[in-house]
């Protein structure tokens, strides 16, 4: 297969990061299906989709016509074998538990045509976990798209020992081809490559703040205003989500074994009482309502 066979895309799962690769496709020529089990998120999703449209229009960044075409190549469903059958392209982007994405892989990979890539988005779980569950370990790959996915421009292609170099290599181009910027991560590392460098400032940050050097906002401020980072690891892990912070740390504690892995006590408090971040409407942050 070559990039410009891949014509038409599945995105599994609508949620914080579904609904906007979907998008992301659609906007990019690419025929794309959505698909979740929850109706209620397909449903936001469509929505977000019908005013996420006319918003770039309005603000002058595409053409009414782009945005016609883009609705045009977006279809949501629940089913997923409507959703993969004719797909080239599989980025399943649900939930963060391993079952659940092997399961949804040897589904995909009964359902879809024996060409299609299969990517998962996960932020964590390395795709040689999942390509045994499915007919060709040789096209399942990590797709690491970064939040929110229409605005971040970086996306990780992660290739595990099972992975063939034509579908890295098809993976890296239809990242270009989707406007972002693709690395090449050679090995399956935890955290892959940026996660790794923020995670440790994220540690960092908890330290301070759990020894009473300095608070909170203080500390955002000072990575924002003295390193030049778009916004500080607080704000940051209240947008990314401290489920996944939470999830991610205790994925690493798990392989590595060594106990500065695991999640800050202060992130497993929040995680506990159900404060999520910016999608809870607290986190770090209070943010008023969900
Ligand atoms: N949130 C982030 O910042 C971020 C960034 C990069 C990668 N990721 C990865 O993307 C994936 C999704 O994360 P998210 O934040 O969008 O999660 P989310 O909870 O917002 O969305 C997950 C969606 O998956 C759906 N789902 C669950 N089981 C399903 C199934 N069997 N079939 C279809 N859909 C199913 C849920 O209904 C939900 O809508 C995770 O693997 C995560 O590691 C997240």
């Amino acid at each position: 297969m070559k990039i410009d066979d891949v014509k038409k895309i599945c995105v599994i799962g609508a949620g914080n990061m579904g609904h906007q690769i979907s998008t992301l496709c659609a906007l990019n020529g690419y025929q794309t299906t959505c698909t979740d089990i929850m109706e209620e998120i397909l449903k936001k999703a469509e929505t977000f989709v019908d005013q996420y449209l006319p918003g770039r229009v309005e603000k002058g960044k595409i053409s009414e016509a782009d945005a016609k075409r883009a609705r045009e190549n977006i279809t949501f469903t629940s089913s997923l074998e409507d959703a993969v059958k004719d797909a080239d392209y599989v980025i399943e982007a649900a939930i963060e538990v391993l079952d659940i994405k092997r399961k949804i892989f040897t589904d995909v990979s009964n359902m879809a045509p024996a060409h299609a890539i299969l990517a998962t988005n996960s932020s964590a779980i390395v795709s040689s976990r999942i390509a045994d569950a499915t007919h060709h370990p040789e096209k399942v790959i990590n797709l690491h798209f970064f939040n929110p996915a229409l605005v971040m421009k970086l996306v990780e292609v992660v290739q595990g020992p099972h992975v063939s170099e034509e579908t890295t290599e098809i993976s890296m181009e239809l990242c270009k081809k989707l406007g972002k910027v693709p690395v090449h991560v050679k090995k399956e590392v935890n955290g892959f490559l940026l996660n790794r460098i923020l995670f440790a400032i994220f540690n960092e940050a908890q330290w301070i703040l759990d020894s009473g050097v300095a608070s909170l906002e203080d500390i955002d401020n000072a990575c924002v205003y003295g390193a030049g980072h778009p916004m500080g690891p607080f704000r940051l892990m209240d947008l990314v989500g401290i489920d996944l912070c939470y999830t991610m740390a205790l994925e690493d504690f798990k392989k590595s074994g060594n106990r500065a892995d695991l999640p800050y006590p202060s992130l497993v408090r929040h995680y506990e009482k159900g404060e999520y971040g910016q999608k809870a409407g607290k986190g770090w942050y209070d943010y008023g309502k969900k």
